[in-house]
């Protein structure tokens, strides 16, 4: 079992659901709060990788605790992969989540079923010593509704189905999404990573 891991978000909608992705692994899974450091990091990379190996990278220099950091993008097919690794600011900077998924919907207006299939992918970088990190990732496969569904989630979870479901991310409970969701399926990759160089 790792002793601490700190993860690069005071995202409270985050911290949740990697907190129980991780449960076993980690003895104490630490937040930018807990430790009073607070970095904004401009994620202006094109690609998740070059982001979540960003932030991971200045958090792990300010606070030298191995720590994680990751980035997550939707990627439509019909929109050629938009809103991608623009995902939080797809309706422009300082946008609510309301926002972005009101733009996705408007751009994907008379679009037809088969051909709303999207993806959420998650990279997440471990980060646990100068120059030293690792990538996991997860992906889920679904499509975009034409209207929102559920008043659980976050971010563009209302307008998600996931492949295989009747019911959108936000209306699925917290457990039920961290069964399949992209986050948790790269954190599942992370965990057993962990687990691995500690037995
Ligand atoms: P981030 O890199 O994890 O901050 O994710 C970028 C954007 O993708 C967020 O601002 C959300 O709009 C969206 N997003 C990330 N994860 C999820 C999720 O699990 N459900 C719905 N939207 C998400």
């Amino acid at each position: 079992m790792t002793d601490k891991l700190l993860i690069a978000t005071n995202n409270k909608d985050k911290i949740t659901e990697i907190k129980k992705a991780l449960d076993s692994a980690v003895v104490s899974v630490l937040t930018l709060n807990d430790i009073g450091i607070n970095i904004e990091v401009e994620e202006d990379k094109d690609t998740l990788e070059g982001n979540a190996l960003k932030k991971a990278e200045e958090i792990w220099s300010a606070a030298r605790i191995p720590c994680s950091a990751d980035d997550t993008g939707l990627f439509v097919d019909a929109l050629n992969g938009d809103p991608g690794v623009y995902s939080s600011r797809y309706a422009g900077e300082n946008v609510s989540y309301a926002d972005n998924r009101r733009k996705l919907l408007e751009k994907m207006n008379g679009i037809p079923r088969p051909k709303r299939t999207a993806r959420f992918r998650t990279v997440v970088c471990y980060y646990f010593g100068e120059g030293e990190y690792k990538f996991f990732e997860g992906e889920c496969e679904g499509e975009i509704l034409t209207e929102e569904r559920g008043s659980g989630g976050f971010g563009y979870d209302a307008i998600f189905l996931p492949s295989g479901y009747d019911k959108t991310f936000a209306e699925l409970n917290l457990e039920e999404k961290n069964k399949i969701s992209h986050r948790a399926r790269a954190f599942e990759k992370f965990k057993k990573y962990l687990t691995s160089i500690s037995s």
